[in-house]
């Protein structure tokens, strides 16, 4: 596996790539990479001729409280699992080369409604660093298709839409969360779970699948949340969100409304905060 800093060496690679009429899959990512990822990498890989991945630790998804400088680089064991999982090429830019005029001077872009809610309520601002990472790495790169998780919900309409609006070239596709035996969703995150915070933390998964049933039984979403709520604030959880949504939006369901739907919960243990969601389809 090649990786490359530069904008002019990837262009290279990919324009090699393309004379020879293979199409190519992309992973983008901020690195600290895992099994989760992997598994994104493996379905690039079967869905286009050549997987590009990158690595960039994007400033301005971060709000003023949330520690860039501390986020971790892992670029050498990245580089590894990578290579191991067949990808061929990696993209690992500085922030100057995606943000040539810096990061607060920069093109910004916002994609209305869906990012005022839940995540984007609870961060604000953190949705338009993503789109505009992307919409940036989607110009360098060109892929024919983009592989995003389910895992990041909010993440994957919200560069839907975003894709669609712009009419880019790119097709999303939605990779499934890969989970712990026991249910919880791996995340970069769970490594500053204490052994104790660990052993409750698929607690989240199993109120997603509680959400779900409650649901299927005929239950109003307003009850399920607050069934949700409790039993997680019971269980020492600092509950951001655990809602019930239409997956296409995350707009409210209107009463009755049974197709289409998602769980999502954002939830602390201890310092860490943990996001999970379940569709209900
Ligand atoms: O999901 C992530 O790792 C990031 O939000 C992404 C999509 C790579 C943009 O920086």
């Amino acid at each position: 596996m090649q990786t490359v800093q530069d904008v002019a060496a990837l262009r290279a690679a990919i324009r090699g790539w393309r004379a020879q009429g293979q199409t190519v899959g992309f992973v983008p990512t901020m690195g600290n990479l895992h099994a989760g990822h992997h598994s994104l990498i493996k379905l690039a890989r079967a869905r286009a001729d050549r997987v590009v991945a990158s690595v960039f630790v994007n400033p301005t998804q971060f709000g003023p409280n949330e520690d860039f400088e501390r986020y971790p680089r892992t670029l050498a064991q990245d580089q590894a699992g990578l290579a191991e999982h067949d990808c061929d090429l990696l993209f690992a830019p500085e922030v100057a080369t995606i943000y040539p005029f810096g990061a607060a001077h920069s093109v910004s872009l916002r994609v209305p409604q869906i990012t005022e809610v839940l995540e984007g309520a609870h961060r604000p601002g953190h949705f338009d660093g993503v789109a505009t990472v992307v919409c940036k790495l989607f110009n360098l790169v060109q892929p024919d298709i983009a592989v995003f998780g389910q895992k990041d919900f909010q993440q994957l309409k919200v560069i839907e839409r975003m894709v669609r609006d712009l009419s880019l070239p790119v097709k999303v596709v939605a990779a499934p969360t890969q989970r712990a035996e026991d249910g919880l969703a791996l995340s970069s995150r769970n490594q500053y779970l204490g052994p104790e915070e660990r052993a409750r933390a698929p607690l989240i998964h199993e109120t997603l699948l509680q959400m779900r049933d409650l649901v299927a039984k005929g239950h109003a979403w307003r009850v399920v949340e607050q069934a949700a709520a409790s039993k997680l604030e019971r269980a020492g959880f600092v509950l951001d969100y655990a809602v019930v949504r239409r997956a296409e939006d995350l707009a409210e369901p209107a009463e009755g409304e049974r197709e289409g739907l998602v769980a999502l919960i954002a939830a602390r243990l201890g310092a860490t905060r943990l996001i999970d969601n379940l569709s209900f389809d």
